[in-house]
């Protein structure tokens, strides 16, 4: 495999609404990321992943963009992100944007020309028909939105302010291909592409994802943009599964570096049903799935290896036990993760062990899909209780409560109102609380972040499940020539005694705990316990 740079790159994903607030309008902006980029380096990682931050009437919080050339007004200036681009360069962190271009802002110049008649030029920038199917929006309700000046419907995958681009109209390929070289001269190193299987959709088929033209479009884009340059580009993609994740990611047929593939994520959902529907973790089941993603990008692609972003609830809270047992969960589902192959994402506030939010007032949770899903479910019946508990589970704003920094009010994200309510356990879970105790999350972490630069184990080694249908423990190994590490995590609560012969000889690289019981031949791992070890 040709060595790539991001073959050992963390990347740490920003949610700048939520990251830091410099302002005390109570909405986090890009002049709080840069005060913050020493503690984003402190920790290890070498990419910043920055959610969207152009123009936009934040339906979609940003995932509705107005104005791709332009900086969301309460973020900062253009002349703050080159500055915050420049910054990070610097410090040898480079830095890749978030790139929507399966739909824009109903807002969006392109739109507000299309909706003006049907032999504007931009009409057909957009997915329109006379008799609407049956498809639906992501975000609940129909995907088809009616205008009455045009008595037709525009397709939107998400919410009515996200209108559908049109990838079968080539001048607005142009457009959007203009629009990405213009920041890729702004100096940034790649993008994560945002739902990237859906532009190739085929709607009258009923085709979401994997359309029929989805790999032609995303090789022209790569020919005529980034293809040049030395990338991450890294795609969203839903659909994806590990027959077709090839064709977005093998380097021969230069489309991306990697895809975000979610089926280990949706093992807790009911099959077909929404994401709200809620079954449990069988962990013998995302051994298997998170192996054969392994085993199938040996000669494939590339692995993305995350747990949460911006869309999920906090890992500690979903298969955790994140009351009694937050910090040894936190940092065993670090170590499961970043000893795999592939490049390891953190989601802002990982580092920390932040939790999952819970309020019983639907207030609180402002996100669209939440408030769209839920108005749907009380209309269908369900029970109030349940529909609250899922959301307590599984909704999105979990994810993007305000940051932690310290133990002052509103854990110091902001000296104003914050947009979304602060977790309360701000008190005792914040960065503050990290830095100062050496044992913490974040230095976790960050030694799981500098064990892969330095590893070519960890980089390159082959990964081999172990001891595979054992309920209780994830362990594998990864081997490269005569060298090998092994992982071995406990996933759940109960001490358990895990055998591996010849482990008294390897020695321990990693514990989540102070100190390693191991006999010969096997290791007796308490709580959540997780350890790496070398021969
Ligand atoms: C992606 C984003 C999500 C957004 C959606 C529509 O899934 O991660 O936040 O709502 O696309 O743009
Ligand atoms: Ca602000």
């Amino acid at each position: 495999m040709t060595e790539k740079w991001w073959h050992k790159s963390v990347v740490y994903q920003i949610y700048p609404r939520s990251f830091y607030d410099s302002n005390g309008d109570g909405i986090g902006d890009i002049q709080g990321i840069l005060q913050h980029i020493d503690y984003i380096k402190k920790l290890g990682v070498d990419v910043i992943w920055l959610c969207p931050v152009y123009d936009s009437p934040n339906d979609d919080n940003g995932y509705d963009i107005r104005d791709y050339e332009a900086v969301m007004s309460e973020f900062g200036t253009m002349a703050d992100l080159e500055n915050l681009i420049r910054e990070c360069e610097k410090r040898d962190i480079k830095i890749i944007m978030d790139l929507v271009v399966n739909h824009t802002s109903d807002e969006h110049f392109w739109f507000k020309e299309a909706k003006k008649s049907k032999d504007n030029p931009y009409h057909d920038f957009y997915i329109w028909t006379d008799s609407p199917n049956e498809l639906k929006s992501n975000f609940g309700g129909s995907a088809w939105e009616y205008v009455e000046e045009l008595d037709q419907y525009y397709l939107h995958f998400y919410s009515k302010k996200q209108p559908d681009l049109n990838w079968k109209n080539e001048n607005m390929r142009k457009e959007i291909y203009k629009m990405i070289n213009f920041w890729l001269d702004k100096g940034i190193s790649g993008f994560r592409m945002d739902v990237i299987d859906l532009i190739g959709k085929e709607p009258e088929k009923l085709i979401k994802e994997n359309g029929p033209k989805l790999h032609y479009y995303i090789n022209e884009m790569h020919n005529n943009t980034y293809g040049k340059k030395d990338l991450l580009t890294v795609g969203e993609t839903w659909g994806a599964t590990i027959d077709n994740a090839g064709l977005f990611c093998n380097p021969e047929r230069n489309e991306l570096s990697m895809i975000f593939q979610f089926e280990q994520i949706q093992l807790d959902k009911e099959k077909g049903k929404h994401r709200w529907d809620i079954k449990k973790l069988d962990l013998v089941e995302l051994k298997e799935v998170l192996s054969k993603w392994q085993y199938a990008m040996e000669d494939k692609g590339w692995n993305s290896l995350f747990w949460n972003n911006h869309d999920l609830p906090r890992i500690v809270s979903r298969w955790g036990n994140d009351r009694e047992y937050r910090k040894e969960c936190a940092k065993m589902f670090g170590t499961l993760l970043h000893g795999m192959k592939g490049t390891p994402y953190i989601y802002q506030g990982e580092e920390i062990g932040m939790t999952n939010f819970y309020s019983d007032n639907i207030e609180d949770y402002p996100d669209i899909e939440t408030q769209n899903v839920y108005k749907e479910r009380i209309e269908q019946g369900f029970n109030k209780k349940d529909i609250m508990h899922s959301i307590h589970i599984k909704a999105r704003d979990n994810a993007r409560t305000p940051m932690q920094w310290n133990d002052s009010e509103n854990g110091g994200f902001t000296t104003g109102k914050p947009w979304m309510k602060v977790n309360e356990n701000y008190k005792y879970i914040n960065v503050d609380e990290n830095l100062n105790d050496e044992n913490s999350i974040f230095y976790h972490y960050q030694k799981l972040i500098n064990l892969r630069k330095n590893n070519k184990v960890i980089q390159y080694g082959k990964y081999i499940l172990l001891d595979e249908n054992n309920p209780s423990v994830y362990a594998y190994k990864r081997v490269l020539d005569d060298k090998s590490i092994v992982v071995i995590c406990n996933f759940y609560e109960n001490p358990i005694t895990f055998e591996l012969d010849g482990i008294e000889k390897l020695n321990v690289v990693l514990n989540s705990y102070k100190d390693t019981n191991i006999e010969t031949g096997k290791i007796h791992l308490r709580s959540y316990e997780a350890v790496i070890l070398e021969n």
